[in-house]
């Protein structure tokens, strides 16, 4: 595998001259007293956790979370790095999020407004959401899913998402979501890997305005034989037509309409696995995360409630992100219906049907708490600040990021355009919405570093403070701590709840992966440094994994989609720095024989790359090159074709085993 042993010294010194500046970042801006005199969590809540670390996250755990049985045994961390949490208690995941509050008398309590793409609406109440969730619980069970069995789901940000997902964990069934923009080959591999049983699917959803497909990649997916699954649920969304395949293919509407609304929650084990997620490493093929259901329902519950200080009561929260990503489970599907919040899901993108869509809705729902990613701000900033400036943004409280590094910029204009608008009429709040800027993955499962909105003074561009009861520390090559202000790799050092507890079938690539490049120490992949204060900056990836929109992409994965195709020899990935996106995927390939010739290549090789993973992953730039860039050893050295995608100068060459080939690549380009 083409690892560049030198990615973290290079990402940090990519990143060295904008760092700087950043590290300059002297703007602070502290809670306002009427915000910090209401806040959930109070300063002391750091001290509490760090006196004694298991001991505050078994007082979450039973202070959030309702149990079948209590257990006795916080964490159990006898033989790492398999951790077990409140190992000996029972709870069901459905029942916290549903069952509970309705008990409670919350019943009527919105659960979900829904908008979708078109414009048409559903309101659901945690007693109405209770029952879809019971009826599919059922559906599923007379399918013959039982518990522990997986179910693969393809499905858009309707609410029947947040239903499988919920009535999966109700009956203590493993749910492996696959984005809807992953292609049916990508489909077809976590189905296989998962051996899932049931799929959970749409005739297709909505994109800018036009009906989308779904469901034929699901039958594509399908066609070879041996795999694993009995039936297909299908929800109708769009009202395309879709091909059928009797006894193999229900509809939604018949099979959970026809269910019985009676379904009672039992307990499951605390480390019964909850879910799979696929994410990208450093290799060809994916991994599939594990979490399990007691310690990543605490995790999740508490950084919900800490760090968007939510007051369900009141709130009206908005994640935008898709369910077929983390942030789209923990933050959408668990977090807020665990604890009792009122949320919005929206099916569609921001500029359907004109760029101010997110705001109307914002305005319409009267939303108080934003949660979003970089790249969605960003491209709003492009679009101009006049279309947010339209809106009666005034009920907003908190604003969140996630999945990238926010940069100052980004920060200053969410604060000020979204954050201090007070009615649509250029007025500003006096007080703007504190922007948390939260860092954590697909495996830490939940927010590890942000601040605590009515504790922080916050910082634009850093995510500044490890959470109560989470451990972070940034090291050198030798796993030794480093001083403020210089940096290094980012590491966990003690077990939190919301951990990976693996990644599927292959507890090997679990340590190697996470456990092994330092002793005793999770390995995050992140470059990190503390600044003079104490505060995190997130530096970016040190391995081969791109963030493009806040989308986890592998190079190495589009480099064997673009090696599969007959026409090239070669190929190398690498994530080029952009305004907009923070990365973009710029591919560097060598072609075979008289595909050299052909005026077409660039396309059909980013039609191959989309059939193969999906069409997020499609390079935006593929350079035809007559050689790459190897060490000695023969690993292609990314960090000088990093150098060529961003348009700077190539830095030093002197390892190349041949080291006229930057200046061939650069005469290739030329012409
Ligand atoms: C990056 C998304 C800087 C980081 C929740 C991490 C961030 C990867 C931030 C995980 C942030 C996420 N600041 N970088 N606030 N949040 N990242 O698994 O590189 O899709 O390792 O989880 O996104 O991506 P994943």
């Amino acid at each position: 595998m083409s690892q560049d042993t030198t990615a973290a010294s290079a990402a940090t010194s990519n990143t060295g001259d904008a760092l700087e500046n950043l590290l300059h970042e002297n703007r602070r801006f502290p809670p306002s007293a009427d915000f910090a005199a209401h806040a959930v969590i109070q300063a002391g809540e750091y001290e509490e956790a760090a006196a004694d670390r298991p001991a505050f996250w078994a007082k979450q755990a039973r202070g959030l979370l309702s149990w079948h049985k209590d257990f006795t045994e916080t964490l159990d961390w006898s033989n790492p790095p398999f951790a077990k949490w409140f190992g000996d208690g029972q709870l069901n995941a459905a029942y916290n999020a549903l069952d509970r509050h309705v008990e409670n008398g919350l019943g009527e309590r919105v659960a979900i407004y829904f908008e979708g793409e078109p414009g048409d609406t559903r309101t659901y109440t945690y007693a109405q959401l209770t029952e879809e969730v019971k009826k599919a619980a059922n559906a599923f069970e007379s399918l013959g899913v039982v518990k522990g069995d997986r179910v693969a789901v393809y499905l858009p940000m309707i609410p029947e998402a947040v239903i499988t997902l919920l009535a999966c964990a109700r009956i203590g069934a493993v749910h492996s979501v696959v984005f809807g923009g992953f292609s049916a080959d990508a489909l077809r591999s976590r189905i296989d890997d998962a051996e899932a049983k049931l799929v959970v699917t749409a005739d297709g959803t909505y994109r800018r305005g036009k009906p989308s497909a779904l469901k034929p990649a699901v039958d594509a997916a399908l066609t070879a034989p041996g795999h694993t699954v009995g039936h297909v649920v299908v929800v109708k969304r769009n009202g395309e037509n879709v091909d059928w395949i009797e006894g193999r293919d229900l509809w939604w509407d018949d099979s959970v309409g026809a269910a019985s609304a009676e379904h009672t929650a039992v307990g499951h084990d605390a480390e019964h696995p909850l879910f799979i997620l696929y994410t990208s490493g450093t290799t060809g093929r994916p991994k599939g995360i594990l979490h399990t259901t007691g310690g990543y329902l605490t995790q999740a519950a508490y950084t919900h409630k800490a760090v968007f200080d939510l007051h369900p009561e009141t709130d009206v929260y908005w994640c935008t992100a898709d369910v077929g990503w983390v942030t789209g489970h923990t933050y959408v599907a668990y977090a807020p219906l665990i604890n009792g919040a009122t949320q919005l899901i929206y099916e569609g993108t921001p500029d359907s049907p004109h760029q101010g869509r997110w705001w109307e809705l914002i305005e319409k729902y009267k939303v108080s708490i934003l949660y979003t990613a970089p790249t969605a701000i960003r491209t709003c900033m492009k679009w101009g600040r006049e279309i947010p400036s339209k809106y009666d943004l005034s009920s907003i409280r908190v604003l969140g990021s996630v999945g990238e590094p926010i940069n100052p910029e980004a920060w200053m204009w969410y604060r000020d355009v979204i954050g201090a608008n007070a009615g649509g009429n250029g007025e500003k709040k006096e007080n703007p919405a504190p922007i948390v800027d939260t860092w954590w993955q697909t495996e830490t499962g939940a927010q590890m570093i942000a601040p605590l909105p009515g504790v922080t003074a916050t910082k634009p561009g850093s995510a500044q403070t490890p959470l109560p009861g989470i451990a972070v520390d940034v090291v050198d090559e030798m796993g030794e701590s480093v001083p403020n202000g210089s940096g290094g790799y980012l590491v966990i050092r003690e077990p939190w709840p919301a951990m990976l507890r693996g990644i599927w079938g292959d507890e090997q690539r679990y340590k190697d992966t996470y456990w092994s490049r330092f002793d005793s120490m999770y390995f995050a992949g992140d470059g990190a440094k503390f600044d003079d204060d104490g505060d995190v900056w997130l530096l970016g990836r040190v391995d081969d994994v791109m963030n493009v929109s806040g989308h986890r992409l592998s190079t190495t994965e589009i480099e064997s989609a673009l090696v599969s195709h007959p026409s090239v020899a070669e190929a190398a990935v690498v994530g080029a720095a952009d305004e907009t996106t923070g990365q973009t995927v710029v591919a560097f390939v060598i072609l075979r024989g008289s595909a050299v010739d052909d005026p077409d290549i660039v396309t059909t090789l980013r039609n191959h790359v989309g059939k193969e993973i999906g069409p997020i992953a499609k390079p935006k730039t593929i350079l035809v090159v007559p050689e790459l860039p190897k060490t000695r050893s023969g690993k292609i050295m990314r960090r000088l074709l990093k150098d060529v995608a961003e348009g700077r100068d190539v830095g030093d060459a002197s390892t190349l085993a041949d080291n006229s080939v930057m200046q061939q690549i650069a005469d290739s380009l030329k012409k």
